[in-house]
């Protein structure tokens, strides 16, 4: 059965973002968060997003509005029960999630998918929660999702193939490209980028100043943005979490370093705190 109703749980930065691209592919999506105030937020940030698109005639000033009248917004999850597809992008928390995904497995019709945006955790551990495992997936987009052009899918053990080719060709659908990963923790984007943001950390620990650590890596090494300026965008806490559940799974190699516990003991978790290895409270 073909995808036309998109259901998102969650309108927070990930949320929004990939209600807004389905909205622009066509899909008729509906947000849901328990928070009517972050459902205003994320209606208000998609439109900030799609006003930006049609100054900068990216898109016609039509094709947002058609968008905009695509998206509907609920604080009841009954609303998830005419969805196609699900994707849950709620807080990193397995708890949560669980719980969510057996009230999405009792509410929705049977041949609904049910996706989750997590970065880490297993397809696998939320899947077996469902009467319906094998139309369970993961669906990893990258932050800012309007811009970012991949998206990791993530076959749990469970998942179908059929499963997995629908969320292929519906990635497809949205104008983004997909990247297949086994169901282990970090995938593959985290697993690979996150112990080179941690070793940058031990670096300072070691002497380096942040600014050399961020120019070595962009002028040596073509990366757009320094590790230690990608730390303080994304958030220590968020790296640390992820960190630790990668430790967990594949051991020492993913020992967060103890000047980023530190660093998140202190509150400087980057710029969403106005401070972590660079300062930003004049911003
Ligand atoms: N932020 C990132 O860079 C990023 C990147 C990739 C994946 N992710 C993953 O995406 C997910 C969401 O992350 P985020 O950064 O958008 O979080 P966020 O905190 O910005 O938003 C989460 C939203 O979920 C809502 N929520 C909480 N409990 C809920 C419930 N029971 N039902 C419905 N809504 C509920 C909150 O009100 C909030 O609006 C997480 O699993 C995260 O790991 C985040």
């Amino acid at each position: 059965m073909g995808i036309t109703k998109v259901t998102v749980l969650g309108a927070g930065s990930m949320g929004n973002g990939i209600v807004q691209v389905s909205a622009q592919a066509g899909y008729e999506v509906t947000m849901i968060d328990v928070n009517g105030d972050a459902l205003a937020k994320g209606m208000a940030n998609i439109q900030k997003m799609l006003d930006g698109g049609v100054k900068r005639d990216k898109i016609t000033a039509s094709d947002r509005d058609a968008a905009m009248g695509r998206i509907t917004t609920a604080t009841d999850f009954s609303q998830a029960s005419r969805a196609d597809l699900v994707i849950e992008a709620v807080p990193e928390d397995l708890e949560l999630k669980k719980e969510l995904f057996k009230q999405l497995d009792q509410i929705c019709p049977t041949h609904t998918i049910l996706a989750t945006n997590t970065s880490s955790l297993p397809i696998t551990s939320i899947a077996a929660v469902t009467s319906r495992p094998a139309q369970v997936m993961g669906m990893h987009f990258m932050n800012p999702v309007p811009l970012m052009k991949g998206v990791e899918i993530i076959k749990g053990r469970m998942t179908s193939p059929q499963t997995m080719e629908t969320g292929k060709k519906f990635i497809e659908s949205i104008n983004k490209v997909w990247v297949e990963a086994v169901d282990y923790a970090g995938f593959i984007a985290s697993r690979v980028l996150d112990v080179m943001l941690n070793e940058a950390v031990w670096c300072v620990m070691d002497g380096n100043k942040p600014e050399e650590i961020d120019k070595a890596m962009k002028i040596c090494t073509n990366f757009p943005m320094g590790p230690l300026e990608l730390i303080d965008m994304a958030g220590a806490d968020v790296l640390l979490n992820v960190m630790e559940i990668m430790e967990k799974e594949f051991g020492d190699k993913y020992r967060p370093a103890p000047l980023l516990r530190q660093m998140v003991r202190a509150g400087h978790v980057g710029r969403k705190a106005g401070r972590g290895f660079y300062d930003y409270s004049g911003k």
